[in-house]
């Protein structure tokens, strides 16, 4: 039937080399069954002819079957297919549909449009040059409408097509269609948009999909499909600065040595000056090598190896920029974060950020505000929830080249990922480079800590104590420091409840305040390392990625985890405080081993029950363990 399919069974080659020519336009839909996506999904598939016979088929004689629409195809039980491939884990949380007409190839991302899907819209959004945002011409500019825009500028799409559908249930009435086009244009005026098309719809009766309605006479624009086949989006990325992530380096043998990726936007000749970051060494690029020979120009989207004039060293995930404008350099910048994961975002955390073939540990060190995706409203709050979106500056552990992702997705986005379970967590959009991390510079002083632990003639180390409330971790600690201190060591104990009187006293037990608490005790216990001190830290730090992060920020060996591992029963029958019946009684909320989590070290150096064990011979083996080690050696 179709042209297209006549052409893939006569002349296959003819029909692959004339798509390869096409270009591409990967598009989003937003809004929900009630609005028509379906079925406008289907229309498109079913007018690009890009549906199978057999599957036109089964469509035909279902719509008489099971369709709501008599006699007519209805085109929303081809997306019901998909839905049912979905309920049978096929499909993830995206469905990608893809279909061609004989001017352009199409991705449209179809994801479901409620408020807890808007994870899954990021997903299809962020390689997406388009939305398409469904109006039902009877409900008008909704909450979701707002929410779905939003969501799409911030992930950097630039064209929108409002589609204005069910004009036919409106009796295409003119003044409904322009009351709706002026409310929309007035709320997404300021979100940065190059262009905002509206367009009158019936996706079930076909009006304005292919060719223009006759009921809509004062309708002077495209109709859909002649729009998205002709929309120019190709010069947005091509216009910018050169930019290449470099996937990996391609050294096949002594003589060759190119630097294999995709060049993500602006375009390179042999001859252009180049600087690669982190590096920020120069050459000029010698050759563009592809398997089909030599190029003498690549723009975006392009896999291709590039030859350098000049040896310069370059690894996997530095950046090769236009000599000209190259990408900016920071290891603290501001960022909008889309939370996409059931366990809250928490400040202070090291998570692991992926930028584009790198990753390197990040934490975020302020949310700034959060941002109601509904009204836009700035709100104030201490962590991101699933699918909330907030501004929030951040910090890395190494400087990383970016853009801003205003001016370039690719270079400007950036994912965060759970250091245990490689979840993908939150993805971010960085807004700019924070000027502090310019203007602070690590101050090199002549007194270091070999020097400062040579003169107390002992090894700095921390020995971190944790274990639930009342599992003997202070009383340990502190017969341990009266030991370590006859023995003529140089001590300092951190313990939670004092530290709690002091420098900790903003904080309460919530577990984001648990993560800054153990944060900021990790940084004073490195300090105290460094004046040379053996430090004794004495926190509940129910946490394993904290004591993790505590551990990294001293040298190998300098960490010592000492889990108590008291079992709850006997913590909680000591009770030395009466917190526990208080937890239990509801009196106090988020106690650890009651109402709030404690996660035990797997590997700690040391493990003591106390309910085994008495304390003074817990201290003693624990000052035998360090003699043994070599920690209290001059
Ligand atoms: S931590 O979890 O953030 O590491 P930290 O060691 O500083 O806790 O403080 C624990 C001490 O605070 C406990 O020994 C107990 O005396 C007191 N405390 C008060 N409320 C709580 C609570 N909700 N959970 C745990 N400890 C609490």
């Amino acid at each position: 039937m179709s042209h297209q399919s006549a052409l893939i069974e006569e002349d296959i080659l003819g029909y692959l080399q004339a798509h390869e020519n096409k270009s591409f336009l990967r598009f989003i839909t937003c809004g929900s069954v009630d609005d028509g996506k379906s079925t406008l999904i289907g229309r498109l598939l079913y007018d690009s002819k890009m549906i199978f016979e057999d599957q036109l088929a089964a469509l035909e004689a279902d719509s008489k079957k099971q369709g709501t629409q008599g006699q007519k195809i209805d085109f929303a039980l081809l997306l019901d297919g998909l839905a049912a491939e979905r309920e049978q884990g096929i499909t993830i949380d995206v469905a990608y549909r893809f279909f061609s007409t004989d001017k352009r190839k199409f991705i449209v991302a179809d994801t479901p449009g409620h408020e807890q899907y808007t994870r899954n819209m990021a997903t299809g959004a962020s390689t997406a040059e388009l939305a398409v945002i469904l109006i039902d011409a009877r409900r008008g500019v909704l909450t979701q409408t707002r929410r779905h825009t939003f969501i799409a500028s911030l992930l950097g799409i630039r064209h929108i097509v409002v589609a204005i559908n069910k004009m036919d249930l409106v009796d295409f009435d003119q003044s409904v269609y322009e009351q709706i086009e002026s409310e929309y244009n007035e709320f997404a005026k300021n979100l940065g948009f190059r262009s905002i098309v509206c367009m009158p719809l019936s996706a079930l009766e076909g009006d304005n999909i292919l060719t223009k309605s006759a009921r809509t006479p004062w309708y002077k624009g495209a109709p859909l499909m002649p729009y998205l086949e002709t929309i120019d989006v190709s010069s947005d990325l091509s216009d910018d600065p050169f930019r290449m992530p470099v996937q990996w380096v391609n050294r096949p043998n002594l003589d060759f040595r190119g630097f294999s990726g995709t060049v993500v936007s602006g375009t390179v000749k042999p001859g252009d000056e180049v600087v690669v970051l982190p590096s920020a060494k120069r050459s000029k690029v010698a050759r563009i090598v592809t398997h089909d020979g030599d190029l003498g120009k690549a723009g975006p989207d392009l896999a291709v190896t590039l030859t350098l004039e000049d040896e310069i060293d370059i690894s996997r995930g530095d950046v090769i920029c236009a000599g000209q404008s190259p990408a900016e350099q920071t290891d603290q910048f501001a960022a909008h974060l889309l939370w996409m994961h059931d366990e809250a975002l928490l400040p202070g955390r090291q998570y692991v950020m992926k930028t584009a073939n790198r990753m390197i540990p990040a934490t975020v060190t302020e949310l700034k505000h959060k941002i109601n995706v509904n009204t836009l409203d700035h709100q104030s709050g201490k962590t991101l929830e699933l699918n909330e979106v907030g501004v929030c500056n951040l910090s890395t552990g190494r400087p990383i080249a970016f853009d801003p992702y205003q001016d370039n997705r690719a270079t400007g986005s950036f994912i965060l990922v759970d250091r245990q379970t490689n979840a993908t967590i939150g993805a971010g959009m960085i807004d700019f480079s924070l000027r502090r991390a310019q203007n602070v510079h690590w101050q090199a002083l002549e007194v270091d800590k070999t020097s400062r632990a040579a003169l107390k003639n002992q090894k700095p180390c921390v020995l971190w104590f944790t274990g639930l409330s009342g599992s003997g971790k202070s009383t340990v600690a502190n017969l341990v420091e009266k030991r370590l201190h006859d023995l003529g060591r140089h001590t300092y104990t951190l313990d939670g409840d004092n530290v709690r009187h002091g420098l900790n006293k903003d904080l309460g037990f919530t577990d984001a305040d648990r993560v800054e608490n153990i944060r900021r005790v990790g940084e004073t216990a490195k300090l105290l390392v460094d004046a040379g001190m053996i430090v004794l830290v004495s926190f509940i730090s129910p946490f394993v990625s904290e004591r993790r992060m505590a551990r990294e920020l001293v040298e190998d060996r300098e960490f010592i985890e000492v889990y108590i591992s008291t079992p709850l029963e006997v913590c909680e029958e000591r009770d030395v405080k009466g917190l526990y019946a208080k937890a239990r009684r509801g009196e106090i909320k988020n106690f650890t081993g009651i109402d709030s989590a404690y996660e035990a070290p797997e590997a700690p150096e040391i493990d003591i029950d106390t309910s085994e064990i008495a304390a003074e011979r817990a201290a003693a083996d624990i000052v035998r363990y360090l003699e043994e080690q070599g920690y209290l050696e001059g």
